[in-house]
């Protein structure tokens, strides 16, 4: 098979950039992203917070085919600031961090095949895309990004990247939130999977426990399957107060205590579901 355009390294800028070669795209490929849109979209109601799906209209998103970031950044850098830039693939830590901070979003743009259509190794343009994008229209989540990048860029000095990834992973990816009307989700990794969708918010198997800064960063994570343990914080606004004190202090504590495994429950925890842990179980004996 040739190398996809959207994954290939050869045109690659010294910030890991490239283009994202829009007019290259199949009819394939936008069907396939049509086809995740459709089912995102109808999952997501009631179950992602409210703002996700109106920035995803403000985006003018369209369901018929994959965005072009010249017409998104159009919107979106003048509503935040924020700018999509793309990459083939994962990028390293230090370049990342140093792209938010000036927020940019990096993002991939190659899409997945329709064979992958419910599960994929690696993040491809639905999730950076539409999991992400729509919350940097967020003011108050398009800081929070900037902050965390700024985090990183600091945290990388001090050895300590393993606690803030595990951060980044517990909120913008598999974040739950309160909302007036019930659970919601605004974590990318969730709102860009149908079945996480409907298992971080609805399934008895995981447990759900309100947000603690400390609590995150010493807990472990699953990159091959749903989590175990969501996190629930009270909004965006009590997101940014915890995290808005210096870490330096607490990665100094931290290191003195025990990480937490992914399926734990502890003593502190408040617990708004006790998992039942069924459905790792049976995963496991499947492919024990
Ligand atoms: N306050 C953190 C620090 O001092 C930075 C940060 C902000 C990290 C927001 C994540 C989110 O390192
Ligand atoms: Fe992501």
């Amino acid at each position: 098979m040739p190398i996809d355009i959207h994954r290939d390294t050869a045109t690659q800028r010294a910030d890991y950039t490239i283009d994202q070669n829009w007019d290259a795209y199949t009819a394939e490929e936008h069907a396939v992203w049509a086809t995740l849109f459709k089912r995102q979209v109808r999952l997501l109601k009631d179950r992602v917070v409210p703002v996700f799906l109106d920035h995803v209209d403000g985006l003018a998103m369209a369901g018929d085919g994959i965005p072009d970031f010249r017409r998104l950044n159009d919107i979106l850098h003048k509503a935040t600031g924020w700018t999509v830039v793309a990459v083939p693939g994962l990028v390293p830590d230090a370049t990342f961090f140093e792209q938010l901070a000036n927020r940019r979003f990096p993002s991939t743009c190659f899409i997945r095949t329709p064979e992958e259509l419910d599960y994929l190794e690696e993040p491809d343009t639905f999730h950076d895309v539409f999991g992400h994008v729509p919350l940097l229209l967020d003011p108050m989540f398009a800081d929070y990004m900037q902050e965390y990048g700024k985090g990183g860029l600091k945290a990388d000095g001090q050895g300590a990247l393993k606690r803030l990834a595990r951060l980044y992973w517990y909120t913008v990816e598999f974040g739950l939130t309160r909302t007036p009307d019930g659970l919601r989700i605004y974590g990318a990794g969730i709102a860009s999977s149908a079945g996480e969708t409907v298992f971080a918010l609805e399934d008895r198997s995981p447990n759900r426990v309100a947000f603690d800064l400390d609590r995150v960063m010493r807990t472990d994570y699953r990159i091959d399957d749903y989590q175990e343990t969501y996190f629930v914080i009270p909004g965006f606004r009590s997101l940014m107060k915890a995290t808005e004190a210096d870490f330096t202090p607490i990665y100094a504590r931290l290191d003195e205590l025990p990480d937490i495994p992914s399926d734990a429950v502890t003593d502190g925890d408040h617990v708004l579901n006790f998992g039942t842990g069924k459905y790792h179980r049976e995963r496991q004996r499947k492919t024990a």
